[in-house]
C-alpha cells in the first residue's frame, strides 16, 4: 500500500489541541486518531528524548503513515486498533493510570472522504464501503443489502438526523429487491429522489450518508467506550482533549465531562444522604468549548464544524 495516496488531510485546531495537552517533555501521550499525523508530529516536536507517544487508528493508510513515522522516531509507536480499546492497549504496555495526555480528533479524515475508492463519497462514485478499517465489520453495501427497512430508517434518523428517514429507507428497500446497491452514486441517486425536502446548499443524501458512516464504524459506541477508557488511562493531572465534528459526538463528550465534573452524585436519587467524597469532581474543565479561528475557517472549510472540549483528571 502506498503511503502517499495523493489525498491530504489538513489538521484542524492543530496548535490549540496540542497546547490543550499542556505537554511535559518527558510525558507519555496518546493520539487516539492518528490520521496523517498532523497532531502527532507537533506533539513529538515538543517532547524530549524521554517523551513517548502512542498512536491509534483503524485505517490501513493512516497506519502505513504512522509506521513510517515510527521508523524515523523511536519515541513513537502506532497500533491498528480502535481507541475504544485503548484500555487494554495501555494495560498491556504497563501504562494504565500513567498517560499524561490523550487527544481524540474524531470522525473521518479528508483522504477517507476524498478518495472515491473508500466509498464515503456521495459526490464521487465508488464502491459502497465506508469502513475506516475495510478488514473489519460489514460494509455499507452489506448493511443496506440485509438490514430491515426499520433499522435502515433508524440509522438515517438517529445518526444522520434525517427527517425523511422512513421514506428514504423504504425507497432503498424497494430498489434493492430489484438490484442490490454496490456503488455510492447509485445509492445517492435513490436517496435524492426519495428526499422530498432538499436543504439549500446541501446534497439531499448528506444526512443519510452520515448516518450510514456512523453506523458502519460504530462511531458513537466507540466514543462512549473510548472516553471511559481514556479517563482510566490518564494519570492525575493528565489532560483529555476531544475534537468533535457534529452535534451527536459533541453531545456525548459534553455529557461525559459534565457528569465527571459533578461527581458520581449525579446518578444518585436527590434525597439520599451521601458522603461528601461522592460529590468530589473527577475532572475539571479547562476553558470553554473552543472553535476554529477566522483564519483557520478561511484556510480550511472543514474546520467550521469542529468543537474542542478539554478536561484535566483530578483523582
Ligand atoms: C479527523 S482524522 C484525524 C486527523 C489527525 N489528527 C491528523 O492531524 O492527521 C480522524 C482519524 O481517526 C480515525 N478514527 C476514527 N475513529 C477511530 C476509532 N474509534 N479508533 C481509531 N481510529 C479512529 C480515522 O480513521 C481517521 O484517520
Amino acid at each position: 500500500m502506498t503511503i502517499d495516496s495523493g489525498f491530504n488531510h489538513i489538521t484542524v485546531l492543530l496548535d490549540e489541541a496540542v497546547e490543550a495537552l499542556a505537554l511535559r517533555a518527558d510525558g507519555c501521550y496518546l493520539d487516539g486518531t492518528f490520521g496523517r499525523g498532523g497532531h502527532s508530529r507537533l506533539i513529538l516536536s515538543k517532547l524530549g528524548p524521554q517523551g513517548r507517544l502512542l498512536g491509534f487508528d483503524k485505517d490501513p493508510q493512516a497506519i502505513a503513515t504512522g509506521q513510517a513515522l515510527a521508523a524515523e522516531d523511536g519515541r513513537f509507536v502506532i497500533v491498528q486498533r480502535s481507541f475504544a480499546e485503548l484500555g487494554s492497549e495501555v494495560a498491556e504496555r504497563g501504562l494504565a493510570g500513567k498517560v499524561s495526555g490523550i487527544l481524540l480528533d474524531l470522525g473521518v479524515s479528508s483522504p477517507q472522504l476524498d478518495d472515491p475508492e473508500r466509498g464515503f463519497s456521495f459526490l464521487n462514485d465508488g464502491p459502497l464501503d465506508m469502513r475506516m478499517n475495510p478488514d473489519q465489520g460489514i460494509s455499507a453495501a452489506e448493511f443496506i443489502a440485509t438490514a430491515p427497512a426499520e433499522e435502515i430508517a433508524r440509522v438515517f434518523k438517529e445518526y444522520g438526523e434525517e427527517r425523511f428517514a422512513g421514506r428514504m429507507a423504504r425507497a432503498v428497500v424497494e430498489r434493492r429487491e430489484k438490484q442490490p446497491f454496490t456503488r455510492t452514486a447509485d445509492l445517492a441517486e435513490v436517496l435524492k429522489v426519495a428526499n422530498p425536502a432538499w436543504e439549500k446548499g446541501k446534497n439531499p443524501a448528506t444526512r443519510a450518508f452520515q448516518g450510514l458512516r456512523i453506523h458502519v464504524n460504530n462511531e458513537l459506541g466507540d466514543l462512549e467506550t473510548g472516553l471511559e477508557a481514556a479517563l482510566d488511562a490518564l494519570e492525575v493531572g493528565g489532560r483529555l482533549a476531544v475534537i468533535s465534528f457534529h452535534s451527536l459526538e459533541d453531545r456525548i463528550v459534553k455529557l461525559f465531562m459534565r457528569k465527571l465534573v459533578k461527581g458520581e452524585a449525579d446518578n444518585l436519587p436527590r434525597n439520599l444522604p451521601v458522603q461528601h467524597k461522592v460529590f468530589e469532581p473527577k475532572i475539571k474543565l479547562i476553558g470553554k468549548a473552543q472553535f476554529a479561528s477566522e483564519a483557520e475557517l478561511k484556510a480550511n472549510p472543514r474546520s467550521r464544524s469542529a468543537v474542542m472540549r478539554v478536561a484535566e483528571k483530578l483523582r
